[in-house]
């Protein structure tokens, strides 16, 4: 790599997940940006997927800004289409078993070919690379893809520090410090007692039992968008924000990408489009919405008159989940006022002046995205934190109508009912106001990621102490 002295090597360990990839890929190379070695890792399964959809996933180091990156996956042993990947119960000990000795192994291998890593980097779900890095008495860090305010809810609940919906109790509402009282269905869901997913809640929750003074906790957020909270959770443990890191100003134009399927070309039809004009829609990686709803959305699209470019992923293939259809004579219909594609480069989408608002189901990393690229949002969040965003986005963030309530609702969002949010979103004074507060939260974004920003100054502290300990060790 042409240096005397060796870069400090953080190694990151991301859960098998799109929406766990993005962040931890994009911190990846905002380290290495700034001048670290950095090793990406998750299982060969996604890893495989990751080569096939973008360049530059290489296991040799790639240059990035001042330092690089490069890739290293592990075998869970499991076949891509195996049903376990979908039964998490079976999937997350077996993940912990496999990965604990092969995370290990590769730790073991760079510091004796010379590389030894100064810092492991985990995400939520895998709380385990936690006792790997004590194991092997290296600092380690976690990456938390999420809000500080879902964060928040996580560390009350399992602390049990303010009261939570029980079975016995649970519609209640609750408070947090520095937040608005959120209610039972506003809180993330899998910390409702009702939940099918409990699994991950406890996965999750994991990552709280190993929470200390000293570890550090990045986090994909920026400190003028959640000042209290951070405040508040800073008083616990390391909370460095250094969101939005899909901003990466240092590296801006590089191609390694975390993508798990090629994207589709929306840019020809975006471009024919006049500014502000077009309902941009994905409900991320995951979630899989009934047949009935997917048709009144379509049916309210099309009863609005709005132009739309509508991501619509296949089902994932170990989920079992049928294909969506659209409803009869839907795309003759629509002609070029509508574009369907399977996967988005939903990041240039969003950057696009065509863009007018975003359907979304509020992942936070799409929330984020849309919130510092200045666009409003239509919230129509399911489960897990999306609830809880879809909350701030519309209450306390300015930038969002909310559409639905989540899973718990349990109720069809009817087609009447998304024409009039679509069109309150995109033309009008609610339109206007919305617009004006997402791009005062693009500014900040933009002020936080910048050179001497809150979010570049966070990184830079959590880079010193890495570099300290890499030297005088
Ligand atoms: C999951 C959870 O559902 C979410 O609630 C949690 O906050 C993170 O993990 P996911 O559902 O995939 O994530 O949503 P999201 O967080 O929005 O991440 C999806 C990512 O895929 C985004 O970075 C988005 O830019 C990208 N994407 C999505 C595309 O690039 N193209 C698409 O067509 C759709």
């Amino acid at each position: 790599m042409g240096s005397q002295t060796p870069l400090p090597h953080i190694f990151l360990v991301c859960f098998p997940a799109q929406g766990h990839i993005n962040p931890m890929l994009r911190l990846g190379k905002r380290l290495a940006s700034k001048g670290m070695l950095v090793s990406f890792s998750t299982t060969e399964n996604y890893g495989k997927e990751m080569r096939k959809a973008n360049d530059g996933i290489s296991d040799q180091p790639t240059p990035v800004g001042n330092g690089f990156i490069r890739f290293e996956f592990f075998d869970d042993g499991l076949a891509e289409d195996d049903p376990k990947f979908s039964k998490l119960d079976e999937y997350m000990p077996l993940l912990e078993l496999v990965g604990m000795d092969l995370v290990t192994q590769m730790i073991k291998r760079h510091a004796n070919e010379g590389r030894p890593v100064s810092c492991l980097v985990n995400n939520p779900f895998i709380p385990w690379v936690c006792d790997v890095a004590a194991e092997l008495g290296i600092p380690r860090a976690t990456l938390w893809i999420q809000s500080c305010a879902v964060f928040s809810a996580y560390y009350h609940c399992h602390n049990k520090m303010v009261p939570f919906p029980t079975e016995a109790e649970p519609i209640i509402d609750i408070q947090l410090p520095g937040m608005p009282v959120l209610k039972h269905d506003e809180i993330p869901s899998f910390l409702l007692p009702s939940d099918p997913f409990q699994v991950l809640g406890r996965a999750i929750l994991g990552q709280f039992k190993k929470l200390s003074k000293s570890l550090y906790v990045l986090m994909d957020t920026f400190q003028e968008l959640e000042p209290e909270i951070i405040e508040h959770m800073s008083q616990v443990c390391i909370v460095k924000p250094v969101g939005p890191l899909f901003k990466n100003p240092k590296a801006p134009k590089t191609s390694i990408g975390g993508d798990l399927m090629k994207a589709d070309d929306c840019f020809e039809w975006l471009d024919s489009k006049p500014p502000t004009s077009v309902v941009y829609i994905s409900f991320g990686s995951i979630v899989h919405l009934k047949q009935e709803q997917v048709d009144e959305i379509a049916h309210g699209l099309l009863s609005s008159g709005v132009s739309f470019l509508w991501a619509m992923k296949p089902p994932g293939k170990a989920f079992g989940t049928e294909k969506h259809v659209l409803p009869d004579g839907f795309l003759e219909n629509v002609g070029d006022k509508g574009k369907v594609v399977q996967w988005s480069p939903q990041e240039q989408v969003l950057a696009h002046p065509s863009v007018a608002c975003f359907l979304t189901h509020c992942g936070w990393n799409s929330s984020v995205e849309a919130l510092t690229s200045g666009v409003p949002l239509v919230t129509f969040p399911q489960w897990g934190d999306q609830v809880t965003n879809s909350k701030f986005l519309v209450d306390v963030f300015g930038v969002g109508l909310r559409l639905c309530r989540g899973r718990a609702e349990n109720r069809l969002i009817t087609r009447d009912e998304v024409a009039k949010c679509l069109l309150e979103a995109t033309v009008g004074e609610k339109a206007n106001e919305l617009k004006q507060n997402a791009l005062k939260w693009k500014k900040a974004a933009e002020e936080a990621v910048a050179e001497g920003g809150s979010s570049d100054r966070s990184l830079e502290d959590f880079i010193d102490e890495i570099s300290k300990i890499t030297y005088v060790s």
